[in-house]
């Protein structure tokens, strides 16, 4: 597992959030949220579909961004 940022972003999109899971990862990491909260101010998913939250909170976990609620 790696921590270093990436370069290239070819995360997922969220289209709800408007934003790459990347982006939201940048988010979290200036401003670190628990699950349920990012999932409001970070990116769209609160009041989206919700059908990539599992995927990005393996994304966060793998990331080393994840904070339990
Ligand atoms: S696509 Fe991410 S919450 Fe809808």
């Amino acid at each position: 597992m790696s921590a270093e940022p990436q370069e290239a972003d070819d995360s997922p999109y969220c289209c709800c959030s408007a934003a790459t899971f990347q982006e939201i990862l940048e988010r979290q990491q200036a401003s670190p949220l628990p699950f349920m909260e990012l999932l409001m101010v970070h990116a769209g998913c609160g009041s989206g579909c919700g059908s990539c939250i599992n995927e990005l909170e393996q994304y966060l976990r793998a990331n080393s961004a994840y904070i339990e609620d």
